[in-house]
């Protein structure tokens, strides 16, 4: 039987030019390099110069996939940006990364899911892929945290970054089988109720602002690693695979001892997990797809390996998707 199977065919990242070390930080707040790379394990982060916006370092790390993947923005059918961090209320950043690509065929649209915004918008491209809407999606991850943080609240604003990751999506044919390459299977959630714990207290329709994040970090953290687990294995088992075929965690990449508690939850040694954290911050939905894109600059996936990425975010929402490189 021959399925659709949407592929990854090329992968690109770009950060902005300024990286601020946890030393900055100590200067004005009541923080230390020791406290933030031992309880998140971030030790640096990049932030977008002024002027710069999250269209910009989305359309660089479009270009970037496009040429790895050797296609042209022509041969696109439909951009989307997963970013919590617009440039403007609308439209949408996706439409100004299609201009700025010099596209004018397809469409394109944003997805707001915060730090799961990634893995949404991938399974979101996948079901267009094979639904027959689509044949190639790019799906970028972009963000601009640096623009919505409280800089007097040190216990949120020594862990988020800036950057974007793109990856370019293709419909191809498979045998149906899971050692097919492409997205084998998605797994998402939301549960509203959980709004408070990570949020921005501002926004058009309730104050006119843009307002900043608050977190209840601790309790995030409570939430993330039994709530990534979950979906990461209720993915595998939709796809009819378990844990110890995964090649490759690509983690969204917010704190290390969630990475850590997670893989280990799933039974999988750090050796087998991309970890970014340290030199991005949490990037929200930026982080999967500039882990991806690193580790594949790397040389790090063999064509045929079995790749599990995991999200949570405000809201809360969360979800995996297991893919075959
Ligand atoms: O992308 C969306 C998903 N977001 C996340 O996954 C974030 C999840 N949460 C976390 O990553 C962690 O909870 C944090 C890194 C935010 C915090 O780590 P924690 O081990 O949960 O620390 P805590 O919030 O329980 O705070 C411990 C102590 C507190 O002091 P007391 O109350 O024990 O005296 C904080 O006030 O650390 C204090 N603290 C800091 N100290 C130095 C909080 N922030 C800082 C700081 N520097 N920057």
């Amino acid at each position: 039987m021959t399925v659709i199977r949407p592929v990854i065919i090329g992968t690109g990242h770009y950060l902005p030019a300024r990286i601020v070390p946890n030393s900055e930080f100590a200067a004005t707040l009541d923080t230390s390099d020791e406290w933030i790379v031992s309880r998140s394990g971030i030790e640096r982060r990049h932030f977008a110069a002024e002027g710069e916006y999250t269209s910009d370092l989305a359309i660089n790390a479009a270009r970037a996939a496009l040429a790895n993947a050797g296609v042209t923005a022509q041969e696109i059918d439909a951009v989307i940006v997963a970013t919590s961090t617009p440039d403007y209320t609308f439209p949408a950043v996706a439409t100004q990364v299609q201009a700025g690509l010099g596209m004018t065929q397809g469409f394109a649209f944003d997805i707001q899911a915060v730090g799961a915004g990634f893995v949404f918008a991938l399974a979101n491209a996948s079901g267009l892929i094979l639904a027959g809407q689509a044949k190639r999606v790019l799906v970028i991850g972009a963000e601009t945290f640096s623009r919505i943080m409280d800089w007097t609240d040190r216990g949120t604003c020594v862990l988020f970054g800036d950057g974007a990751g793109a990856v370019v999506l293709e419909a191809q044919a498979g045998s149906g089988a899971n050692t097919d390459r492409g997205v084998l299977a998605c797994d998402l959630h939301s549960d509203g109720r959980y709004r408070d714990l990570l949020y921005v207290d501002g926004g058009i329709s309730r104050t006119g602002t843009a307002g900043v994040l608050r977190m209840q970090g601790r309790e995030v953290f409570r939430h993330a690693v039994e709530k990534l687990a979950a979906t990461a294995t209720s993915a595998l088992e939709k796809a009819g695979l378990e844990a110890g075929q995964v090649d490759w965690i690509v983690p969204h990449q917010a704190n290390l001892r969630i990475i850590k508690g997670t893989a280990q939850k799933l039974g999988l040694p750090m050796e087998n997990v991309i970890v970014t954290v340290q030199d991005h911050g949490n990037t929200s939905a930026a982080s999967i797809p500039l882990a991806l894109s690193v580790a594949n600059t790397q040389g790090r996936f063999k064509p045929g390996d079995l790749i599990l990425t995991e999200a949570i975010g405000g809201g809360l929402s969360w979800g995996a998707v297991a893919l075959r490189w």
